[in-house]
């Protein structure tokens, strides 16, 4: 269904506009005569998306750039939006990234700005939003998961497993509140997908070993997301009938077998030189599948864990 088809125009917010999935999402909606409001930390990006799908499609885009990070960041986003007098009816929540390496190789800045940005914001957006939207009885939300909700905990890239996971119970507990006030909320779990997701974890080059067919395309994902948030599917939307089966497979397994195999490898080694960034601010590239077989993001070396023998006192 587009926007225009309805009574109102309809206007969605896009976090981690700037990049990969929240990309094709607004390029998506737009499409679909949807106002956007695309909200990230590079406002070149977002500004030249927002000019773009203007050009395109006439619609209306609103940029405001925020870094969530910041815990007063949804607060002063719903603020703006109050005094712009835009409503919104179609929330995306986003806005991602993994922190590579072993828990103690990350800071504590950097695991806590991790829940921030993808817990913490996330269900602040969605408690900002979701009564708003059921007051007008009508009303979207996709939380962006993964795949990776299913796993049991990694050695390595720590948080990411335990935070997707919280989006997901925290979707489907919102699915089930919020329905029969034409909220529709969806957790999407995409498999790897094509975006800078890997290049900001510094992993690119062990990625682009996998086989094509593990790859997943953005706007795929993206179709599969609002075809079901529209029709009421859900509340757990897959992507790809690979992961379908991952996911199913999963499921019958054993906790503790399934704690085995993932304990095997070490997810996302690598560790980058700042752990407080985990993007630069500048714009770059977006390394899209054909440049998957070459090398985009340099190796970082992994920072060694030392460990102090146990003493007597402490073992
Ligand atoms: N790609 C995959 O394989 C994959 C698989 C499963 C799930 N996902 C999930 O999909 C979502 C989107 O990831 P993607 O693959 O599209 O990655 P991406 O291309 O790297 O895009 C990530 C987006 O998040 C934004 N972002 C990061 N940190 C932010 C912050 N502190 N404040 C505000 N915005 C921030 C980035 O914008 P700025 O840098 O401009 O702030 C960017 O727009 C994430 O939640 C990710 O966990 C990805």
């Amino acid at each position: 269904m587009t926007s225009s088809n309805k009574k109102t125009r309809f206007t969605a917010l896009i976090t981690g506009a700037s990049a990969g999935i929240g990309r094709d999402y607004a390029s998506y909606l737009a499409a679909r005569d949807y106002d956007l409001v695309l909200t990230a930390r590079r406002t070149d990006r977002l500004e030249a998306l927002a000019s773009e799908l203007t050009a395109a499609f006439g619609v209306k885009v609103t940029v405001l750039t925020a870094d969530l990070v910041a815990p007063e960041a949804p607060t002063a986003l719903a603020a703006t939006l109050k005094k712009k007098r835009i409503q919104i009816d179609y929330l995306v929540n986003n806005a991602g990234y993994s922190v590579p390496g072993l828990f103690e190789q990350a800071s504590w800045r950097a695991q806590s700005d991790m829940i921030q940005v993808m817990a913490t914001a996330v269900t602040e957006f969605c408690h900002i939003f979701a009564p708003q939207m059921a007051a007008r009885g009508h009303g979207r939300i996709v939380n962006v998961a993964s795949v990776a909700a299913f796993l049991p905990g990694t050695k390595g890239g720590t948080l990411y497993s335990p935070i997707k996971a919280f989006v997901m119970r925290l979707s489907q507990s919102l699915a089930l509140e919020y329905k029969e006030h034409g909220v529709h909320v969806i957790a999407l779990c995409p498999g790897f997908t094509w975006s800078e997701f890997h290049d900001v974890a510094g992993n690119r080059n062990a990625m682009n070993k996998l086989p094509n067919f593990v790859w997943l395309e953005g706007p795929r994902v993206v179709d599969d997301a609002h075809r079901a948030v529209e029709n009421g599917k859900g509340p757990v939307i897959v992507n790809g009938w690979i992961y379908r089966l991952l996911t199913s497979f999963l499921k019958i397994m054993p906790e503790n077998l399934m704690s085995k195999f993932s304990g095997r490898g070490t997810r996302n080694r690598v560790v980058k030189k700042s752990d407080q960034a985990p993007r630069a601010k500048t714009a770059q590239p977006a390394s899209k599948k054909p440049a998957a077989k070459k090398p985009v993001a340099k190796k970082p070396v992994a920072k060694k864990v030392v460990r102090k023998k146990p003493t007597a006192k402490n073992s």
